[in-house]
């Protein structure tokens, strides 16, 4: 498994699973199975309201705790929850995550970013992170950390790959995880003839094709799938390497045009809603 080199000195694997708008059953049969395919990196959230499932498939699959890089993230409506992090680890069954972000620049995050450090400092987070953070609010974050974030988990993919963002990740050595990697699974993406000419000359998918180009971005990624066959594609990417040239051919994709548009109305909506967390 590649791995990426974090700011903190860890390191986390390069590929792993994600969990998105898995229902409890999938997304314990998704983790379970990709685990004991050789996945190291699990990724959920508070608000995919999986976690439970997360924690069971990580159980089920008999790989050992300490051997996968767990993620997940604080909804706003936990930003002041003083018991947020112990709850999140509880749902998980876990005692430690090895990655905890701030899933939206929503409500008051500054007070769950200073969870975050928190728990670092306590050992209950390995790695912080903040997701969907871009422009004026990792901006604003930089005149307050205390901790410097390992991981920021934005959109990415090769239509919109966060050019203006990089550099001021790359200022702080601030990795980038990115979501909807294959588009949410958008058909033109998928289809695009570079990715089938490349895809024939590998003997691979566009899918993943696509996702060797996040990993030579240097780039985590996360796909998402509920699909057995695909989730053993998603990781099968590791034996071919894509050439400077291809790259670029890719790099003429980038549109700087986004699949999810968030508006600050939605922010607001964000910083009200509450996740309806599975039963035990
Ligand atoms: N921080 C955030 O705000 C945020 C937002 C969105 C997502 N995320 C994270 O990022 C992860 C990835 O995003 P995502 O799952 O929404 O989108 P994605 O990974 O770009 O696409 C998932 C879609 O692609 C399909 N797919 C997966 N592998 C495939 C393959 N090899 N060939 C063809 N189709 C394939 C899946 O269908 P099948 O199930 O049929 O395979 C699913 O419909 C999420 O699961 C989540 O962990 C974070």
């Amino acid at each position: 498994m590649e791995t990426i080199q974090l700011n903190n000195g860890n390191t986390c694997p390069a590929i792993g699973i994600g969990t998105f708008m898995l229902s409890p059953a999938d997304a314990q049969r998704s983790v379970r199975e990709a685990l004991k395919m050789g996945y190291r990196l699990v990724d959920t959230a508070n608000a995919y309201v999986n976690e439970r499932a997360v924690g069971r498939g990580l159980r089920d699959s008999g790989v050992r705790r300490e051997e996968v890089f767990l993620s997940t993230k604080l909804w706003p409506s936990e930003y002041e929850n003083p018991n947020a992090v112990d709850e999140t680890l509880a749902r998980l069954g876990v005692d430690a995550v090895d990655l905890l972000y701030i899933h939206q620049p929503a409500g008051n995050w500054l007070a769950g970013y200073r969870q975050l450090e928190k728990a670092y400092r306590e050992g209950k987070a390995k790695a912080i992170g903040i997701s969907n953070f871009e422009g004026r609010y990792i901006e604003e974050l930089q005149t307050k950390w205390d901790i410097v974030p390992q991981f920021i988990q934005v959109e990415a993919h090769p239509y919109f790959t966060q050019q203006e963002l990089r550099k001021t990740l790359d200022k702080h050595g601030i990795r980038l995880m990115s979501w909807y990697p294959l588009g949410h699974g958008d058909k033109s993406l998928l289809q695009e003839p570079v990715f089938a000419s490349l895809a024939e000359k590998y003997g691979k998918t566009p899918a993943q094709v696509i996702l060797r180009w996040h990993t030579q971005m240097g780039f985590a990624v996360i796909p998402g799938s509920k699909n057995v066959d695909h989730i053993r594609d998603n990781l099968n990417i590791l034996d071919f390497r894509l050439t400077d040239g291809e790259m670029a051919q890719i790099a003429k994709l980038d549109k700087g045009v986004r699949y999810y548009h968030r508006t600050d109305a939605q922010l607001a909506q964000f910083a009200s809603w509450q996740p309806a967390y599975e039963a035990e």
